[in-house]
């Protein structure tokens, strides 16, 4: 009940004090407020047992600042970040607009976010014993030359502290970024990583799970090559997908506010992330872990991506818009169909 009145009350206020609200509050011993029972759902992948399939999408804690009120809200894992070798501003504000008619967002925040040693440290203090992914991407400044270095900089500094990190390829607020998606930018940065993750395990027995984030704008022949060279390369899994550059003819909101440079989440981006989720799990093999994001509002939409092949799931969107009651909503509902079918 609690929980409802603050996130209307936060639903009323411009979307980006909103959230900074948000992150603070869940920061805080204000946290106990929100908490709700873990669902127990196990699933074992990466050779990572989450608890439950149902995680939180990076963005949402870019720094790692609330981590302690977000394991109680019944996520099986969080990912935090994207987070940068250095500390960046991001782009100039506004860069947040809600879509409501849509249940949808538009952010073009570019990465803000207070650099890969200040996350290293809230990761430390924070105690957290549960399942932890950490995002990383590469500095605004950092021309796609040298990308490969701020990904294997922050690749080493994080492996340690997290069970999985995700390589962030395809944010559309960095300029250039999704550039690294294709052809031989792409083969270099996936080979670099690849080398310091094998050299780093050689040397102390710790291997980290590296998954890569794609974005759903790609036609199907780069996603071919791209699932190719992810798989091929002994890559351990793909996030599908990051946020859409696209508007569909479908939106509602007004046409000023649809009309914001940025990416799209929410429920207008559910039928485009999931025809790569299909295509994804095609040119993957049955057995490739896939974790599946973008446009889950209702349990429905997540039963969709599980029927679609996906292993687990994250929200973000939804999870601003409906509040951890969707969290269990997808594990209940998920329950019973396993039961059924057992
Ligand atoms: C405000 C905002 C900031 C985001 N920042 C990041 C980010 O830093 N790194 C990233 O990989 N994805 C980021 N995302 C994308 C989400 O993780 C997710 O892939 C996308 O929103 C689709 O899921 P959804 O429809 O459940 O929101 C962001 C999304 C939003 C709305």
């Amino acid at each position: 009940m609690l929980e409802f009145f603050a996130r209307k009350t936060l639903q009323a206020l411009p979307a980006e004090l909103a959230h900074d609200l948000a992150i603070q509050a869940l920061g805080s011993p204000l946290s106990i407020f929100t908490q709700v029972k873990q669902i127990q759902n196990p699933v074992k992948l990466m050779g990572i047992t989450f608890p439950n399939p149902v995680g939180l999408a990076a963005g949402f804690d870019k720094n790692g600042d609330a981590i302690h009120g977000l394991s109680k809200q019944g996520f099986g894992f969080l990912e935090i970040g994207t987070i940068t070798p250095k500390p960046q501003a991001g782009n100039d504000k506004p860069r947040l607009f809600r879509l409501t008619a849509d249940e949808a967002i538009i952010n073009r925040m570019g990465f803000n976010n207070k650099g890969i040693d200040y996350l290293v440290k809230q990761v430390k203090n924070s105690g957290y014993k549960g399942v932890l992914g950490i995002n990383i991407g590469k500095n605004k400044i950092t021309p796609n030359e040298k990308a490969v270095d701020d990904y294997v900089h922050c690749f080493e500094k994080a492996r340690t502290l997290c069970d999985y990190i995700t390589v962030n390829i395809s944010s559309p607020n960095t300029p250039d970024l999704r550039e690294l998606q294709n052809d031989q930018a792409l083969v270099d940065l996936l080979t670099a990583i690849k080398t310091k993750q094998t050299e780093l395990a050689d040397k102390d027995g710790q291997y980290t799970p590296v998954v890569v984030k794609i974005s759903p704008d790609q036609n199907k022949m780069q996603l071919k090559f791209m699932v190719q060279q992810i798989t091929e390369s002994g890559f351990d899994g793909i996030i599908c997908t990051n946020t859409t550059i696209d508007r569909p003819s479908t939106l509602r909101s007004s046409t000023d506010i649809a009309a914001e440079m940025g990416g799209l989440s929410g429920k207008p981006l559910l039928e485009k992330a999931n025809e790569t989720l299909r295509l994804v799990r095609k040119f993957a093999g049955s057995d490739f872990p896939i974790i599946a994001v973008g446009g889950i509002i209702d349990k429905e939409n997540a039963m969709e991506k599980f029927a679609l092949g996906a292993d687990l799931v994250q929200i973000y969107t939804g999870f601003v818009l409906k509040g951890n009651s969707l969290i269990n909503d997808i594990n209940k509902q998920l329950i019973s169909e396993n039961n059924r079918k057992a």
